[in-house]
Order: structure tokens, then sequence, then C-alpha cells
């Protein structure tokens, strides 16, 4: 008998559509929404918006994800009071209307503040009790109107210096450290159901500041004046989450008060890579999970749910990014980080391939063979394993561009150093040599990390 040398290719191209839901469209769609995963742990989720812009799909995303919201600007002074004595309520009215229509909660922010005031108060001049009154006037007009609608008032807000000296406000150096106390008393006057908080920035983890605002309500507290909880603003820097958070939330939590994260978001140089987005759902997941592990954390409240409405770009010039939505409204990685937290389940990432199998040559016992697995799906592959069953007995011999295992008829081709990377539309191949006896039958079937493709 002459051995004849055959040559046989066979070739098998397999696409698979990989387990998943599709991710960007349907995400948040077709999952609970995160004030149904909030709730089911016992916390609400909040965003700040912009009344102007409440309808069309920032309306609905606003409106179903959310159950509490925080009018951006709209409730501060110099918008509610432009000129003395003259009101404009339009934009809270609607931002509490809006709340009321949907379910939601309210924030209310924010009474006493140096910033964002009408020039007529910043730029007056103001004895003591004339500065008082017009305070507690204020805060009587303002909390009295939406009284029994608002559930958290940021009665003041930013009262301290980094170092944790009082800010020299306009309150501060004309009434002194009794300012916040007064505040706080007016507001209890006007509504006696909502929860009343002081609130700041940077006081987030634990040192100088936040140990300022300790004593503050340590002091208020023991004084007893009215105040329910400490507003943690939570306005955060990429990679500089402060590891004190949680213990933070918790010293407070453990005066008796409610704490919450008023104003989370969190910043990066831009234009962002998909590494530091990655790096963003990590650092909103451990900032959700923070509020959900500290009982008296009531919840958390993003700055502006979509990066189309986020402060940051504009007081932060060539940083953004900051917010769980993209500009078009897309939930960004940062989302599944937050639904993460609130115990709720993230889709996996849709994909597909393509594997080509194909037997340039064979001999009696032996074949080479090329494997081509191409990523036909919309996201990348970043490390791979192509796995097959041989239905007649074939067993690797040699193997290249792959690092290959065999165990009985399971064969598992994991990539090599330098073909790990598979963006979409990229392809990767490798080969070996082989036995057999018998057939030379091809693979029925391949998967790509291990879910199975339709043959
Ligand atoms: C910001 C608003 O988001 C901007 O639109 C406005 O121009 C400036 O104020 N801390 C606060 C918020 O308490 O009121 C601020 O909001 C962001 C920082």
């Amino acid at each position: 008998m002459r051995n004849r040398l055959m040559s046989v290719a066979a070739a098998l191209l397999a696409t698979c559509a990989l387990a998943g839901v599709a991710a960007l469209p349907a995400r948040g769609a077709d999952n609970p929404p995160l004030r149904d995963l909030a709730n089911a742990q016992g916390r609400y989720y909040g965003t700040a918006v912009t009344a102007s812009k409440l309808t069309g799909a920032y309306g609905d995303v606003a409106g179903t994800q959310f159950d509490s919201v925080t009018p951006g600007n709209e409730m501060k002074w110099g918008s509610v009071e432009p000129a003395r004595g003259s009101f404009n309520w339009a934009g809270a009215d609607q931002v509490v209307a809006f709340a009321a229509a949907h379910g939601q909660k309210v924030r209310g922010h924010t009474l006493v503040w140096h910033s964002q005031l009408p020039s007529w108060v910043s730029s007056g001049t103001w004895s003591a009790e004339q500065l008082r009154t017009l305070m507690t006037d204020h805060i009587a007009t303002e909390v009295g109107r939406y009284q029994g609608r608002i559930d958290h008032w940021d009665v003041v807000n930013e009262p301290f210096n980094e170092d944790g000296t009082r800010r020299q406000s306009l309150f501060q150096t004309t009434l002194g450290d009794g300012y916040i106390a007064d505040a706080l008393r007016a507001a209890r006057a006007a509504d006696p159901a909502a929860k009343l908080y002081v609130n700041d920035y940077n006081t987030d983890g634990t040192g100088a500041k936040s140990d300022a605002m300790y004593r503050l309500v340590s002091s208020l507290r023991a004084q007893g004046v009215p105040i329910d909880g400490v507003g943690f603003q939570a306005h955060l820097i990429l990679g500089q989450v402060p590891s004190t958070l949680q213990a933070n939330l918790r010293r407070f939590a453990d005066l008796g008060l409610d704490v919450a994260l008023t104003e989370l978001d969190i910043r990066m140089p831009l234009p962002a890579t998909a590494a530091q987005l990655a790096q963003q759902k990590e650092e909103y997941r451990a900032v959700t999970a923070a509020c959900v592990a500290v009982t008296r954390c009531r919840g958390v409240t993003v700055w502006g749910f979509t990066d189309a409405d986020s402060w940051i770009p504009d007081v932060f010039p060539g940083q953004g990014a900051a917010t769980p939505y993209d500009e078009n409204l897309r939930p960004k990685p940062a989302y599944d980080g937050i639904v993460q937290a609130l115990g709720g389940t993230v889709p996996v990432p849709t994909t597909s391939c393509a594997v080509t199998y194909t037997v340039p040559n064979q001999w009696t016992g032996g074949f080479t063979a090329n494997v081509v697995v191409k990523n036909t799906g919309t996201t990348p592959v970043n490390g791979w394993t192509v796995g097959w069953s041989w239905p007649a007995g074939q067993r690797v011999t040699q193997a290249w561009s792959t690092t290959l295992t065999q165990s009985g008829s399971q064969v598992t081709a994991a990539n090599a150093s330098y073909n790990g990377s598979l963006p979409a539309g990229g392809s990767a191949s490798f080969g070996f040599n082989a036995t057999w006896t018998g057939t030379n039958t091809a693979p029925a079937a391949f998967t790509l990390n291990g879910a199975a493709c339709a043959p």
C-alpha cells in the first residue's frame, strides 16, 4: 500500500451570537430602574435636574430612573428673588410638579449659601439684625411655599473653608457663627415635616473640613437646634475617591443624624478613555455601596444624570464625563456600577463571532489546521478562548499563535500574548498540527469565551 498524500480543506464558518442583551439602547429599559433597585435597599436614588429640560428623552430618564430630584439652580435665592420682593417661582414650581407627577421626593436646594445670591443681597449693606431678618424671611417664604412637598432641605450650604474654619460668607461675617442655628430654626418653623440638612463638599472623607462639620452638627444637636441630616456633596475626582468615605458617613450617622450623598459626580480629564470609564464604573459602585452599607444613609443624588447636563466642563475646563449617562443619554459603565452596588445584575455585553476552521494540508495520520476567530460584534473583546470538541479522536501535537490545551475531545485555544485583543470587526489567527485516524471530521461548533456559538 502506498500512502497517498491528501489535501483536504474543510471550512466551517460558525456565526455565534453570544449570550447577552443588547448593551446600549436596551439597558436601563429592560432592567429595573435605579429607583426600584434603591428602594429594595431602603434608599432613594436621585438626580439634580434642569427644569427647562424636563421633557422628551431627558424627562423620561429623569422620571423613570430616579425617585428624588434636586433643582440644580431653580431654588437658589438668586433664582427665586432676583430683585427684592419680586419672585420667580416658575422653575422651582416646575420641578416640584414634575416630582409629584412621577412619585419622586424633592431635595430643596439651597436656602443659605454664599454663592448665587441675588446682587441686591450680596452687594447690600446690612446690619446684623437686618440681614438676619432678610435671611429668615427668605426661608419662611420659600420653605413655606413648598410646605409638605419637600422631603429634604439643604438649609445651609458650604459653611466651611478647607481647613475647617468658617467660610467668611456674608452671613458669617455679618451674623457670626449663630446664623446656621437661626436658619435651621426658621426652616423647621416653616415646614416641620421636612428633613433639614447642612451640606458641604470635600467633607466626604475624614479630614479637617469633615471634622469641623462633625463638631458643628454635634454641637447643634447638643443645643437642641433642629437638624436632621448632613449632606455630603461628593464632587469627586477619578482615582481620588476618599478611602474613608464609608467610615466618615458612619461616624455622622452614629450621632443619630441622617446622611446623604447629595451631589455625586466623578470627573476625569477629557476625552474620556475606555479605561477611565471602566475605573469610573468601579468608583460609582464603591460610592453607592458606601451609602448602602450605612443604615442612616438615606440615598444618593447625582449632580445631573447626563454628561450633557453636568456643571463640570463649565467649571473645571478640560474635565467632564462625570455622570452615569453620556451626552446622548446612553448609560455609561458608571450606570452599571450603580446597578451592581444596589444589588442588580448587569447584562453581559453583546458580542458575536465568526470562526473559520480550514485544513490546508492532510496526510495519513496527520493534518495541519488554521483557525481564524473574528469579533463580529460591536464591543471589543479583550482576551479570548476559542473552544471546540473533536468528533473523531483527533489530537493536537503542536500549535502556534495560541496556547492550546486538550482534554479528551475538548480543545481550548487561548490567545497568545500579542493577539488577545479583538476590536469590533477585528480577528486573530492561530494554527496547529494534529493526528487523526478513520475520518477527520471538522468540529461542528465553536465557543468564544465559553459562550456557545450557534452552528
Ligand atoms: C452648580 C450648578 O450645577 C451650576 O449650573 C451653576 O452654574 C453653579 O452651581 N455645589 C452646589 C451646587 O451646592 O449648588 C452647585 O451647582 C455645584 C456645587
